[in-house]
């Protein structure tokens, strides 16, 4: 850990923010803008909240019944009215809401009056299939419109959607079906990857085989002449909507009223269903969107994740929309058809708040710095990173090539976070690498393992008090909610390790547990090992995160296989390819080692820190439990 810290703290250097961004930023002291929210956090998320729009007020901002919280008790409200009515009913219902660029150079472009239409119609439809508040609908759909219209027809009538990233495999999907028991499940017939067609509907018939639950699948049909829908199950997507009235009120919703499940990998082979609510997600995406990104009405705002992970929910779809911000979305990937292809996007539309990945960062930075040369970025004003550590080097390189002005808001949080936890805002100096300070309201430090507070130095990243867009439960799990709150005493923990330097800047380091960050999606060990063990030819699986130039992070198993079964090249490809049908193509092992034991604790636990040290040729530490 120690060797990590020291190359991510290298640079050293400090970097203030353009005096003209700074005189415009919302926050242009955020010393005293903190000292004031921490000082009474209520005071702080009750004076926030009321910038949105409440069918009717709260009597209680916060009930804490450690670790249960509940924000803006008795208030009754609804993102979707949130995301749409308000702008629609004010001179920003002709205002551009979103532009989407398919992979094949389509572009549709939505007003919020156009958007609030289609939602209406969408929640219209979802009605007329007698879907009721609280139903669950899974929606598994490639990078399209069609995703946000159904996210916020869904929140407008109360049901709760779940979204599963489209390269999800069926059985990955199956089982998220299963444990949200959803009713109905939105798809298309295809994705586009690197002018791949990849076939979708395919996947979902598969996975809705053994899923009781499912009645109806609405299908989204790219394709001219794709296969005919097949069973009286089956809706087109057109089809559904055609007809149905443009109008349909958002139902006025109490604020712990579930949003949505969102799937993410935890350290057992059994994803976790993060369970949002309607009010105090929106007050969370809502003011860190406004804050951080500094969202004003003249910006183009480019985030480039998928609505399939948090991301995409938090900061492509509720926060900007939130805002009344413009948002543009693409599809595919950064590199095709070339390595111009945001910058591009970025001069097209005049993006000035530009929101990426360190991989993507780093995936860009093997081209060149021609690419981003060739292009006019200076649209650009505040640029963002999410989702892993970045690297000095590859900061140094994105600030530099957008024109050494734009300030990188490295914003740290996570799924269970619902919104940005730890981050500059535009008026922070920054250190390149470090995700600078805690947002407003919000407690964060770094602690030892008992929960003492570590004044300078590496320790564990925890949050001390609640906030409103934290996550209310684990879907069907309420013990796994616990553990965030049981493990390290009085404070949440996050999971990753952490160092807090001379002026209390934070350096998120990387996890503390079993849990990889693969191009910044989040992969849990034990679902890959339990993936391998499903496959015929394996005894026994294990699998460590393992540093990877690009992607952060590269996935490493080790595998001993059945009597009988020998190595052989053939093997291991059979073997990743089990992966990627069982889990999909962010899961499979880039290296797979054939073994004969794996190192054990006395009890027959798999000890992957040491498979790790040995693999990297560290110390492993403490093998006093080793069985041999
Ligand atoms: O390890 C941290 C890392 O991503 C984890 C959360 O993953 P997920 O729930 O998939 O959400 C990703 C998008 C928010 C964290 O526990 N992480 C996220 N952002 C950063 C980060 N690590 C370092 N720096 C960040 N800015």
């Amino acid at each position: 850990m120690e060797e990590n810290i020291e190359t991510l703290q290298k640079s050293g250097r400090v970097i203030h923010p353009p005096a003209e961004l700074k005189a415009q930023a919302y926050i242009q002291d955020y010393d005293k803008a903190y000292k004031e929210s921490i000082a009474d956090p209520e005071k702080f998320w009750d004076g926030i909240a009321k910038e949105l729009h409440w069918f009717s007020p709260w009597h209680t901002i916060l009930e804490w019944n450690y670790p249960w919280a509940k924000w803006f008790l008795g208030g009754t409200c609804n993102i979707s009215y949130n995301c749409l009515d308000r702008h629609v009913q004010s001179p920003r219902k002709n205002k551009v809401a979103v532009i989407w660029v398919g992979e094949n150079g389509e572009e549709r472009i939505f007003t919020y009056a156009e958007l609030y239409r289609q939602v209406n119609k969408c929640a219209n439809a979802l009605k007329s299939l007698g879907l009721q508040k609280g139903d669950r609908v899974t929606i598994y759909l490639p990078k399209i419109p069609e995703q946000i219209v159904a996210m916020l027809a869904c929140a407008r009538i109360g049901l709760i959607h779940s979204v599963i990233y489209s390269g999800f495999s069926a059985p990955a999907l199956k089982s998220r079906i299963l444990d949200a028991e959803s009713k109905l499940v939105i798809t298309a017939d295809v994705g586009y990857d690197r002018a791949k067609t990849i076939a979708l509907k395919p996947v979902v018939d598969e996975a809705i085989a053994d899923c009781p639950t499912v009645e109806k699948v609405v299908v989204v049909r790219r394709e001219k002449n794709g296969p005919a829908l097949s069973s009286d199950k089956e809706i087109d997507w057109e089809d559904w909507l055609t007809g149905q009235s443009t109008s349909c009120e958002a139902l006025q919703l109490d604020s712990e009223t579930p949003l949505y499940i969102l799937y993410t990998s935890g350290t057992t082979g059994k994803p976790k269903g993060v369970v949002h609510v309607h009010g105090g997600y929106m007050v969370g995406t809502y003011i860190t969107t406004k804050y951080v990104f500094d969202l004003k009405d003249e910006d183009v705002y480019f985030c480039v994740a998928d609505p399939g992970w948090v991301t995409g929910h938090s900061y492509i779809v509720y926060g900007p929309l939130l805002n009344g911000g413009t948002i543009l979305t693409a599809e595919g990937k950064p590199d095709y058809p070339n390595p111009g292809r945001w910058w591009d996007l970025i001069e097209r539309y005049g993006v000035s708040i530009f929101y990426t990945t360190p991989t993507a960062i780093r995936l860009l930075m093997k081209y060149g710095e021609e690419w981003p040369g060739k292009y006019d970025l200076s649209s650009l004003r505040i640029l963002g990173s999410v989702g892993e550590p970045i690297n000095p080097e590859a900061w140094e390189w994105f600030y530099r090539v957008t024109g050494s002005s734009k300030p990188i808001m490295d914003t740290w949080w996570q799924t269970e976070t619902g919104s940005i936890l730890v981050t500059p805002l535009p008026c922070v100096p920054l250190k390149p690498g470090s995700a600078t300070r805690p947002f407003l309201g919000i407690e964060a430090d770094v602690v030892d393992r008992e929960g003492k507070s570590i004044a300078q130095g590496g320790g564990f990243a925890v949050i001390k008090k609640p906030w409103p867009s934290m996550m209310r439960t684990i879907h069907n799990d309420p013990d796994r909610y616990l553990l965030y709150w049981n493990t390290i005493p009085g404070c949440y923990t996050a999971g990753d390790v952490c160092h807090k330097d001379e002026d209390g800047y934070l350096w998120f380091m990387g996890r503390a547990d079993d849990v990889v960050k693969v191009a910044g999606n989040r992969i849990g060990t034990a679902e890959v090992e339990s993936a391998l063990v499903s496959h015929e030819a394996v005894v026994e699986a294990a699998v460590i995160g393992k540093p990877h130039k690009t992607a952060g992070e590269m996935i490493k198993a080790f595998v001993i296989l059945k009597q009988g079964h020998t190595e052989t090249p053939d093997m291991i490809k059979h073997l990743q390819d089990h992966v990627l049908q069982e889990l999909g193509k962010i899961a499979v092992p880039k290296e797979v080692e054939i073994v004969s034991s794996l190192p054990k604790t006395r009890s027959g636990k798999i000890m992957r820190r040491v498979l790790k040290a040995k693999e990297l040729g560290q110390d492993p530490g403490d093998i006093s439990t080793l069985d041999e």
